[in-house]
């Protein structure tokens, strides 16, 4: 029955085209870059509403610190308006997710903190599925947002030349290697040279290596990616110490292979019980 197979086919070929186009339309960078804009707008002003446009709704999932929290609270921090003194993003069109670093060093040093968000868009590219933000401030890991705004904006994120770009596996390979270190000294681990570690405020800008202070026996779990390519960067959200550790951001910058910057942010104050959602 040719006529029946034929009309299967072009049945098939019709569902492939309208999926891709429905798929291409989810995200674009662009989109993904007013995402990240509309977002830094937002924690600026202390309004969530100018999320709207980009696709917030009532059902959008937000966390703090792994904690579920209402993004229209007066505690969240999204509804505290910062003044921004450094921001970075990374764009992801094949997850349709972005990741944004902020610093706010300026004010009394209470009033500062370092905040690192995921956004997610839902299947339908439409509406924002969940904004996970690792939010640090005094008392947290070698927080020191003074230093962390002096050392970050000097580094260099900019945009790899497509021609000597890493591949996304071998980015989340890369990211995955550093993590995995800390609970098996096997793992091999493609360290650039030089490598800086911006850890909370401190860095390594005397030594130029990451080969160091890394502990040994700490699983690093429930990692959650953000990759860009064009910067050659992942950010991963992940539990420090096993399920239930505390909540942490490790972003990497590759290039060439290998890993160029590590940024890491960790919350410390007093968070009880494991991650609610994975
Ligand atoms: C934070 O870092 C700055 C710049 O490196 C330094 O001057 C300051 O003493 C540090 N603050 C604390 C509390 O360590
Ligand atoms: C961490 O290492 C221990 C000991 O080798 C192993 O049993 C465990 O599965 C590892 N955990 C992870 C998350 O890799």
């Amino acid at each position: 029955m040719p006529g029946r197979s034929l009309f299967r086919t072009i049945s098939s070929l019709l569902a492939i085209a309208g999926g891709s186009s429905v798929l291409a339309q989810r995200c674009t960078y662009t989109s993904l870059q007013a995402l990240t804009a509309a977002y830094v707008s937002a924690q600026v002003a202390g309004d969530p509403s100018l999320l709207l446009p980009q696709g917030l709704t009532t059902s959008t999932l937000y966390t703090e610190n792994f904690v579920p929290t209402s993004l229209t609270s007066a505690h969240s921090i999204l509804t505290t308006p910062l003044a921004i003194d450094h921001k970075r993003s990374l764009h992801d069109t094949t997850q349709c997710a972005t990741y944004t670093e902020i610093v706010v060093a300026s004010g009394p040093s209470l009033t500062h903190h370092v905040i690192g968000t995921q956004i997610r868009l839902s299947e339908s590219g439409k509406e924002i599925g969940s904004v996970d933000s690792i939010v640090t401030t005094e008392g947290d890991w070698l927080f020191n947002a003074t230093s962390t705004l002096y050392w970050a904006s000097r580094e260099d994120w900019s945009s790899i030349p497509a021609t000597r770009r890493d591949s996304r596996e071998t980015i989340k390979a890369g990211g995955d290697a550093y993590l995995s270190l800390f609970n098996d000294s096997s793992v091999q681990v493609p360290w650039g040279v030089p490598c800086n570690r911006l850890e909370g405020g401190n860095y390594n800008d005397d030594v130029g290596e990451c080969n160091n202070w890394i502990p040994e026996g700490v699983p690093i779990v429930n990692r959650q990616y953000v990759i860009d390519e064009t910067v050659g960067a992942v950010d991963i959200f992940c539990d420090f110490a096993g399920p239930g550790g505390v909540p942490d951001s490790h972003e990497f910058r590759l290039e060439g292979g290998k890993l160029r910057f590590v940024h890491t942010m960790t919350y410390m104050r007093g968070r009880v019980g494991g991650r609610v959602r994975g």
